[in-house]
Parts: structure tokens; C-alpha cells; sequence
């Protein structure tokens, strides 16, 4: 049995904290900017990465956790570490780029120099079969009910009447043009699929398993910062598909579970930095459902999800309202302290907003637990790897 998540000291007593991990779990990290809640994720994914039982996804929307292949390399930080039994070390990172790295990134020096560094680096390449036809309509803005969604929606259903989860782009620009509708549709359809082409993310050779470049002894990082945050949602796109696919795979394998079969689908861990952009409140994303869907049904198939956001009050309340752990940095908007101090049990009675008003400085924290029924000021750890948040 592991001995939780060590993230730093209770600050009154100094003694070691740790957060409990043996069950599913739903953490919320929130703060002000540069309070360190980046930081803070990390160091909870060193300690998950640490106990190596669960596979650890992280949807790295600035592309700054690659870093964590590399040590620790402030002294100021370092020298802490002694008291917490760690030393600096870098990772295994599995960097996973939607598209063609080498194009991502700008060139093959720089991938070759990411290697050299101990970076393993996959291109993550979404099946078309991986969104299911009421997603296709969502991902162009098309109402199902009107003539363009209704093709589309019967073009990529009539795909998998016929191939099955084994179609491409093309495929469906077939079907389209199969469809019983204006031409004029059907070209603004098939512009449509060109553009999907132009985003190069989708596969277009084969269908493959993404479980297939999920690594379970590395740290996997989702680097989401090559996609723009277009008018199409592509982050959110290939983040949906990803906890998708993952919530199917979990829940089939916990059947097995259950009934002594064998499986070799580890528990997942699933941590979004910056939040608040996948599952907003007050408006729908392509990833939103699935992200409240794996918060609320999630801990039967062994899902444990992680979110950090400075702005709480902008996080979905389906969400929010599942984190039963709350990792609070410094906040100031009022907004977002009463966010949190709606989330608030009976235990937590007394002075909230001044406690949260004497954190100061990176990575002082309150940690509220609601299962403990206890609320903690924390200081959080030094990382033993390197942070990649600073700016040029
Ligand atoms: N526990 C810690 N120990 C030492 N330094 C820390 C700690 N936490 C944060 N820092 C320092 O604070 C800086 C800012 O942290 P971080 O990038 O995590 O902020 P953030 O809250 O994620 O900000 P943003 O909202 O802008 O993303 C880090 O670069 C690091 O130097
Ligand atoms: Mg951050």
C-alpha cells in the first residue's frame, strides 16, 4: 500500500502531508496566476509517477511539462528536497504532439535535441471512427436538426454501418456524396472535410488504437500548445477523444476486474492544467461532457481526474462540485473565493476567505479535504524535476 501523494509540510506543524491516492480521486488546484499551481501539478505527478501503478495523462495546454525529463537544477530548491527524503531527478515523459512533430515543432534539430535529452516524442494522430457522428455536427457548429447537420451526421453513421471503426476522411467525403440532398450542401460538406484534412490530426492510413502510444511506465503529456485554440475547438477535440477513448477501455476492463479476468488496462490519472477552457462554466465545449461524465461515473472503472485552474468560478459546477479535494493557492477575486467557499461542508465552518487571504507566496496552499473532513495550510514541496513555466 503506498503512502499517498507527499506533496509538501502542514505548515503549523511541519509535519509531512501527503494526499491519499489508494482510491479514484477528483483535485482541484486553483490560485491566482503565478501562485504555482503548474507546480504543484507537477508535483503531484512526480509522486504518481513515483508510486508507478496508475497511468498518468496530462493535457499540457503551454507545452511546459516536457521539462520534467530534466533534473532540477535551482539550488535553492534542490537544497529543500533533502527534507522531503527526495533528490533531483528528471522523468520519463512521453510527449504525445497531435500531428507531425517534426512540423509542430518547427524541425528536426529540435526533436532530435528533445530526444537526445531523454524526451520520448509520438505524433497522436485522432481515427475519424474516434468522434461519433452527433460529434462531427458538434466540431463544425451544425445543428442536427438542419439540412447540412443531418447529411453529416447520417454521411459518418453510414460510415460505420459499413467499415465499422475503419474509416478515413475520405470514407466519409464518399458517403457524403452518396447523400440525397442539395449539391450545395454536400460542397459545403466536403469543404468542410477538406479543412479537417488541412488540420492534420486525424489518421490517414490506418485506424490505431490510442491506447497504443499511451506509455504506462512514463509520464504522458498531451502537449496541446501546436494546436491553436481555434474557432473548432481542436484542443478540446483531441482531449475528448482521448477521455473517451480511455472511459470506454476503463470500463470494459473493470468488468473484467470484477470477474477475475485478466486485464492490462492500468487505473488513469488525468490532469488538465488551465482548466478552465475545457470544461467552462456557462458554455458547452467538445470535451466539456465527457470531462463531467469521467468527474461524476468515473471512480467505478478507477478514473482519478486533477484540475487547476486560476479561475475556479470558471470550471463547470458539475466539476467543481466533485473535487473533494481542493488544493487552494493565494485567489484575490471574489469570485472565485466564493466559488470555493461554496464547495464548503459544515466542518469548514470559520474563517475561510481569512485564511485564504494569509497564504502568500509560490506554493503556500490550504488543502481541504473533504472526506478527512480537514482543512491544512501546506507548504508544497520543491519539484525534483524542472519546472518549464518561466518565461523567456
Ligand atoms: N512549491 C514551490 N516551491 C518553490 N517555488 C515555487 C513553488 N511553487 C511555485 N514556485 C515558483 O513560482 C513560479 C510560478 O509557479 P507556476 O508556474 O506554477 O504558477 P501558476 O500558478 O501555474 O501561474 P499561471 O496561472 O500563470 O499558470 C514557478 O516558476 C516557481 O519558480
Ligand atoms: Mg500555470
Amino acid at each position: 500500500m503506498n503512502q499517498g501523494l507527499a506533496i509538501g509540510k502542514d505548515m503549523e506543524t511541519g509535519d509531512p502531508f501527503s494526499i491519499a491516492c489508494e482510491k479514484s480521486q477528483r483535485i482541484l488546484i486553483c490560485g491566482k496566476t503565478g501562485t504555482g499551481k503548474s507546480y504543484t501539478l507537477g508535483v503531484l505527478i512526480e509522486e504518481l509517477a513515483d508510486i508507478g501503478e496508475d497511468i498518468v495523462l496530462l493535457a499540457d495546454p503551454q507545452g511546459i511539462y516536457w521539462a520534467m525529463a530534466q533534473a532540477n537544477t535551482s539550488y535553492r530548491e534542490t537544497e529543500r528536497l533533502w527534507d522531503y527524503d527526495r533528490e533531483p531527478r528528471g522523468y520519463r515523459v512521453n510527449v504525445m504532439v497531435p500531428g507531425d512533430p517534426i512540423e509542430r515543432y518547427g524541425g528536426e534539430d529540435i526533436l532530435f535535441e528533445m530526444e537526445r535529452r531523454g524526451i520520448h516524442i509520438q505524433g497522436l494522430r485522432l481515427n475519424p471512427s474516434d468522434l461519433p457522428p452527433e460529434m462531427w455536427c458538434d466540431l463544425f457548429d451544425l445543428d442536427i436538426n438542419e439540412l447540412m447537420g443531418a447529411a453529416m451526421f447520417k454521411a459518418v453513421r453510414n460510415c460505420w454501418k459499413k467499415l465499422r471503426h475503419d474509416f478515413l476522411l475520405d470514407d466519409i467525403a464518399v458517403e457524403i456524396g452518396k447523400i440525397q440532398t442539395h449539391e450545395r450542401t454536400k460542397e459545403a460538406l466536403l469543404r468542410k472535410i477538406d479543412m479537417a484534412h488541412d488540420w492534420q490530426i486525424f489518421e490517414e492510413t490506418r485506424y490505431r488504437e490510442i491506447w497504443e502510444i499511451l506509455q504506462p511506465d512514463a509520464i504522458n503529456i498531451l502537449d496541446l500548445s501546436v494546436l491553436t485554440q481555434s474557432r473548432y475547438g481542436l484542443r478540446n477535440l483531441v482531449v475528448a477523444v482521448l477521455a473517451n477513448f480511455i472511459f470506454q477501455v476503463r470500463t470494459v476492463a473493470r468488468r473484467r476486474e470484477a470477474l477475475g479476468l485478466s486485464s492490462d488496462m492500468r487505473k488513469v490519472w488525468f490532469a488538465i492544467d488551465e482548466a478552465h477552457n475545457f470544461c467552462p462554466s456557462g458554455m458547452s465545449t467538445l470535451s466539456k461532457e465527457v470531462l463531467i461524465r469521467w468527474a461524476k461515473e468515473g471512480r467505478q472503472p478507477g478514473l482519478s481526474l486533477i484540475v487547476a485552474s486560476q479561475q475556479p468560478a470558471a470550471i463547470d459546477a458539475e466539476i467543481l462540485t466533485q473535487c473533494g479535494i481542493r488544493v487552494v493557492h493565494r485567489i484575490t477575486s471574489r469570485d472565485d473565493y466564493k466559488a470555493i467557499d461554496a464547495l464548503s461542508q459544515d466542518y469548514l465552518s470559520g474563517d475561510l476567505s481569512g485564511r485564504i487571504k494569509l497564504l502568500n507566496g509560490p506554493g503556500q496552499t490550504l488543502v481541504i479535504d473533504d472526506e478527512r473532513e480537514s482543512i491544512v495550510p501546506v507548504q508544497v514541496r520543491p519539484r525534483q524535476s524542472m519546472h518549464g513555466g518561466g518565461s523567456a
